[in-house]
């Protein structure tokens, strides 16, 4: 061993369990010249340098600060997990290309024009819009519909509507959001899974109507062989083209084929209360693995994960 360790830095917010036991985990694995820690910062200058290898970002998404001192820090040299950029830039509508781009299913989908105009906007700043054929919309869709923001997460503004009276009434609430609405899969089986590293996956029975703690499913029947090899490979396609270390996929199968639901989480909930101890114990693990290994052998800074080339790749093959 030779000079100072490497650093390690999480950025996490009212997280209990996760960060705490995964700071043990890799300390354990540093052998003294890798070490975990919470970041510390306050504020940012223009010329600061950072002591941090590597940073995991489990909160940007709620703390715009944070998402623009991991911008810098990238810039400077720091690989952030999960990348800022792409983070900053991606939505569940435009995760739907994604999917599409690596032979992904997932279930018909429209973006919505915003039922309340966005601050400082008024009528002249919509000349560009026309009105929408609803019917055309629900012949399309089929009902049920879930209406859904593209922007969102924790289960915010999300509505199961089973006619036009629901629909109208959710989207009447959905204030300036951009919402979009998407055919419902009738599932047999959900799935979330944890994929970390675009390398390992964690696949957890999941059933989304039950009581917020009872959704992770424990001591779950096992999957048919075939079906869990789809399962792997559709969250591993998933997290490789968005360039996520750290994702969960959340797939609802439909007649064997698993559609994608909710795809792009860069800080999943990883919490012992919320996955249980055999999930808790696998993400902390490799996730410790994962990042061990990221600061031992950096990678260049990305912008994305691979779907430029995936989508690219599809258009030759389609010519
Ligand atoms: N198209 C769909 N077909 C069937 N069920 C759906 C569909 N879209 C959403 N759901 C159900 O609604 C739940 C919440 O939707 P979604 O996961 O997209 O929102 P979210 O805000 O990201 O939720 P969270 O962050 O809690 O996972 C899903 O877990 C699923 O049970
Ligand atoms: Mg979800």
């Amino acid at each position: 061993m030779s000079g100072s360790p490497k650093r390690i830095g999480l950025l996490f917010g009212m997280e209990d369990s996760f960060p705490w036991a995964l700071i043990g985990a890799i300390d354990a694995r540093g052998a003294g010249d890798i070490v975990a820690s919470p970041v510390e910062l306050s504020y940012l200058r223009d010329s600061q340098s950072f002591e941090y290898a590597l940073i995991l970002d489990r909160i940007s998404h709620e703390v715009p600060f944070y998402r623009t001192f991991l911008k810098v820090a990238a810039a400077r040299g720091v690989a952030i997990v999960n990348n800022p950029f792409w983070w900053s830039a991606d939505d569940k509508y435009f995760g739907n290309i994604v999917a599409e781009s690596v032979g992904v299913a997932t279930p018909r989908t429209v973006l919505l024009p915003h039922k309340h105009r966005p601050p400082n906007t008024e009528a002249k700043s919509f000349r560009n819009l026309r009105f929408v054929d609803w019917n055309e919309v629900f012949t399309y869709l089929g009902f049920p519909i879930f209406l859904k923001p593209a922007y969102g997460g924790g289960w915010k503004d999300v509505h199961k509507c089973d006619g036009p009276a629901d629909f109208f009434n959710a989207y009447d609430q959905s204030r300036d959001l951009t919402m979009m609405a998407q055919e419902a899969i009738a599932f047999s089986e959900y799935f979330r899974c944890f994929a970390i590293g675009r390398e390992r996956v964690q696949l957890m029975r999941y059933n989304p109507l039950a009581p917020f703690h009872e959704r992770y499913v424990r001591d779950a029947p096992p999957i048919e062989p075939a079906l869990e090899a789809r399962l792997r490979r559709d969250a591993l396609a998933l997290s490789q083209a968005l360039g996520y270390d750290m994702n969960t996929v959340e797939l609802a199968v439909r007649d064997g084929i698993p559609y994608a639901i909710d795809f792009t989480n860069p800080a999943p909930d990883a919490e012992l209360a919320s996955v249980g101890p055999d999930n808790f114990s696998w993400v902390v693990e490799n996730m410790a693995d994962v990042l061990v290994a990221r600061v031992r052998d950096p990678r260049p800074l990305e912008l994305s994960g691979t779907w430029r080339e995936q989508i690219a790749a599809r258009a030759r093959g389609a010519s």
